[in-house]
């Protein structure tokens, strides 16, 4: 897995993209219009010399492919399938924070929705995908049906943050702590993180969503879990989350995964600062924000305390200054 904390997809066939033609590119000042490079790009690529070997144009975005679905599952409120896709797509999507946009291809839906990609295995030739059927997006995925075609958008590679984190993980302790849709996206990260040797425990908080779902997405990956209560009732980091914070610390854990809304996220990181162990590694979801996850939109922008616009969907922002 090669993460660029600059710009998920810098240097990636996707980069130059459209905000580099626009002068809106995250990583290059001189794109920008700046007369000098304070580029912070550790790739050995220039985006500039890039753009300008393409004639000034932004290179062809993602594509949209005509995938057969060859699995369906249902459990009850979500639908698992799994679906066929191009080697290409397969090998650069199987990751943490892998995701594609999904449409069907009849007229029943007409919305991209964004969905976070689930695999057991490398090579298959298919990826798997658990939809909670919520409101307009999801429902219309409710009726779909093996042999269905399913128009996938893709590879995006930011629906989590922290990549480099779990990236520098390997052999130690990790604790991953999820609720509702996140916990979609954290099933890969804790087989990811499983697949570098660490051991992993999943707390999982089962409050608003029904058992079954849990139940479902964990059972089909193989992954075991503690039910705990995330938040109490005045909306504070519960008691028994925060001494399972601290014990994980105190026994030595390395990385602590929050697949959660962006308030958890920022109550376990200032938690963990208040012990003072802003030694722990935290990774955590991108899914709040993000709507085109092509840096265009604007839903996932943020103006930092420098004054900078930075675009979730395209950057890694430190998980602790969320
Ligand atoms: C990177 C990324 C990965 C995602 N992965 C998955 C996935 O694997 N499976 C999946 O089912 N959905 C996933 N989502 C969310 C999905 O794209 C839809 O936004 C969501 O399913 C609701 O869409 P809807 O129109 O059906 O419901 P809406 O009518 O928009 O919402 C119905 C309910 O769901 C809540 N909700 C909507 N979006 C989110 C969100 N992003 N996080 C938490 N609660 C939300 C709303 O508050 C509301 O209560 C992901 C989103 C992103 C950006
Ligand atoms: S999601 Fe549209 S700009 Fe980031």
């Amino acid at each position: 897995m090669i993460i660029n904390g600059l710009c998920a997809d810098y240097g990636s066939r996707y980069c130059p993209c459209i905000l580099a033609e626009t002068g809106g590119c995250v990583v290059c000042s001189q794109v920008n219009g700046k007369d000098f490079c304070d580029c912070k790009a550790s790739g050995g690529i220039c985006v500039k010399e890039e753009l300008l070997r393409n004639g000034g144009k932004a290179r062809p975005g993602r594509e949209t492919y005509a995938c057969e679905v060859t699995t369906v599952m249902h459990g009850e409120g979500l639908v698992f399938l799994r679906v066929q896709v191009p080697p290409m797509l397969e090998s650069e999507v199987k990751r943490p924070g892998g995701f594609v946009f999904v449409r069907r291809q009849d007229a029943s839906s007409w919305y991209d929705v964004p969905i976070s990609v689930q695999y057991e295995e490398m090579n298959v030739g298919t990826i798997g995908m658990t939809i909670l059927l919520r409101g307009v997006k999801t429902l219309p995925f409710r009726e779909i049906a093996a042999g269905d075609t399913l128009l996938v958008r893709g590879p995006y590679m930011n629906g989590l943050l922290g990549l480099q984190q779990l990236e520098m993980q390997q052999a130690g302790r990790c604790l991953v702590l999820a609720k509702g849709i996140g916990l979609l996206p954290s099933v890969s990260v804790a087989r990811y993180l499983q697949s570098r040797r660490n051991e992993v425990a999943v707390c999982v908080d089962e409050g608003g969503f029904p058992a079954s779902i849990q139940k479902f997405c964990l059972d089909l990956f193989e992954l075991s879990y503690e039910p705990l209560t995330l938040l109490d009732a005045e909306g504070r980091l519960s008691v028994e989350v925060r001494r399972r914070i601290e014990r994980f610390a105190t026994d030595g854990g390395e990385l602590i995964h929050v697949g959660a809304s962006e308030y958890v996220i920022r109550l376990v990181a200032d938690y963990l600062a208040s012990i003072g162990r802003l030694d722990v590694r935290l990774s955590a979801c991108n899914n709040a924000r993000m709507c085109c996850g092509e840096g265009v939109c604007g839903a996932c922008t943020e103006v930092t305390a420098d004054k900078r616009v930075i675009h979730h969907c395209k950057e890694q922002v430190n998980v602790r200054k969320i």
